[in-house]
């Protein structure tokens, strides 16, 4: 016998009626983003793995252990043998269209938001898959447009506190702090790796090689046991210069004059490489060990250390699973989709007036949901109560005489309408 087939490990189908849900959240993320003038962009699923290597960081969890990565074989001779990655994270895809495309030769900044999946090897659990979906966006252009300022670090903070009170995400906590500059990270990194000598024998093994290649990252360390070990360490906010202390101040000053609360937190370093001076989450209590709804952070070298120009930049990407799972978990109930309105077609030779009949429903704007004329009756109204706040009855004699019979089983009400005048009754509500 073969096999029965599932989805791979980490990865989902979506089905109705969650995919309302799924709906519903990137309809509200498309209209916040229009009010603040960001348009959308596409990028594709996979890139050179280079790419992510150059951007995200060699030394980081995502591309030393996490990506799908693969040998792309010419197949002929103006090709060359290619290694390409299923993108684990969208910011680099579109800095890299950034530069591909000049955006910064218009010397406007580009507001760019986007919707998809991302793919990590990442041991799956609650709110962590192999496949997610993101809904993120970048600020990003030359300093010229102001790309720089403490301004657009505060107004997507701004924007994502607004966009979660409109998706009614209620109890979120912004967390925040500054990694300073390229020049700060670096006199901080080697602070970590002086301060690491006496007590990295005493910690895991991915910290004794992470205190050696890349200090800041024994941060990200999640073993319990090394934790205590990590508190003691010395904190990035001591090694920023005089520059990056201003520009974080600025930032919260404009977070505190729009009512935006957030705490400090001296550890949010980021498990990315490309951060420079804000990084951010918006954690939620409700999502357990996973607990990041969002994460991002100003990236002002990002463009350079893949070969473009100075174009200092700042975004964000939001779980979109993880949103849905803390709604979910919000609206204890989820509310069943209902259709307006079940037609009930009277034998098989009443279907084709049935579609028609539907056709003319749905054609003004009403949700219906067709039966079909080989039910008997009463298996017509059982599948209806399930699914409609009305019932329609189509036999011979509605069809010739044009007056229909609704039953609306809020009230057990049932009704003679005309045929013209049925779609203005179905669209009144049931206690109308
Ligand atoms: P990130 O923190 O790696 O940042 O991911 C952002 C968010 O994506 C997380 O806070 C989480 O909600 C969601 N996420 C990440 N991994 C998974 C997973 N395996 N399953 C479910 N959800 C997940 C970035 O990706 C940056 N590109 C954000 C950014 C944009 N920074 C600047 N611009």
């Amino acid at each position: 016998m073969s096999r029965t087939l599932k989805a791979v490990r980490g990865t989902r189908d979506l089905l109705p009626p969650e995919t309302a849900l799924w709906n519903r959240i990137e309809a509200t993320a498309r209209s916040v983003f229009a009010r603040y003038n960001f348009g959308e962009i596409r990028t594709p699923i996979f890139e050179d793995t280079g790419l992510f290597a150059r951007s995200v960081g060699e030394e980081t969890d995502i591309v030393s252990k996490e990506m799908y990565t693969w040998e792309d074989r010419a197949r002929a001779q103006s090709e060359k043998t290619q290694s390409l990655t299923l993108r684990p994270e969208n910011t680099a895809g579109v800095v890299r269209a950034y530069i591909e495309h000049q955006l910064g030769e218009t010397g406007q900044l580009q507001k760019l938001y986007y919707i998809g999946p991302q793919f990590r090897r990442e041991r799956p659990q609650k709110g962590r898959y192999r496949q997610f979906s993101q809904i993120g966006a970048e600020v990003i252009g030359p300093p010229s447009a102001g790309s720089e300022s403490p301004l657009r670090d505060a107004e997507v903070l701004e924007m994502l506190a607004t966009l979660l009170d409109e998706l009614g995400i209620t109890g979120w906590t912004l967390e925040l702090n500054s990694v300073g500059s390229a020049a700060d990270r670096a006199r901080y990194n080697e602070t970590l790796r002086a301060a690491l000598v006496p007590v990295v024998g005493q910690m895991c093994v991915d910290c004794q090689r992470r205190a050696i290649t890349n200090p800041l990252r024994v941060l990200d360390c999640k073993v319990p046991a090394d934790q205590p070990i990590i508190d003691k360490l010395p904190v990035i906010a001591d090694s920023l210069d005089q520059a990056s202390v201003a520009h974080f101040a600025a930032v919260t000053a404009a977070l505190e004059a729009a009512g935006i609360p957030y705490t400090r937190n001296n550890r949010l370093v980021r498990g990315l490489d490309y951060y420079t001076r804000t990084t951010f989450e918006f954690t939620h209590g409700g999502l357990g060990a996973q607990n990041a709804l969002l994460g991002g952070g100003r990236y002002d070298g990002l463009s350079e250390a893949i070969g473009g120009p100075r174009a200092p930049g700042i975004g964000f990407a939001m779980g979109e699973d993880r949103l849905v799972l803390t709604l979910q978990a919000q609206e204890s109930a989820a509310p069943q989709v209902v259709v307006d309105a079940f037609i009930a077609p009277l034998g098989e030779e009443m279907n084709a007036a049935a579609l028609a009949l539907a056709r003319e429903l749905r054609r003004q704007g009403l949700r219906i949901e067709l039966g079909d004329g080989s039910f008997r009756l009463k298996k017509s109204f059982e599948a209806a109560d399930k699914t409609a706040r009305r019932i329609v009855i189509l036999g011979e004699d509605e069809l010739q005489s044009g007056i229909l019979t609704v039953k609306t089983f809020a009230t057990g009400m049932q009704s003679k309408v005309s045929r013209a005048e049925l779609a203005a009754y179905l669209s009144t509500t049931a206690s109308e």
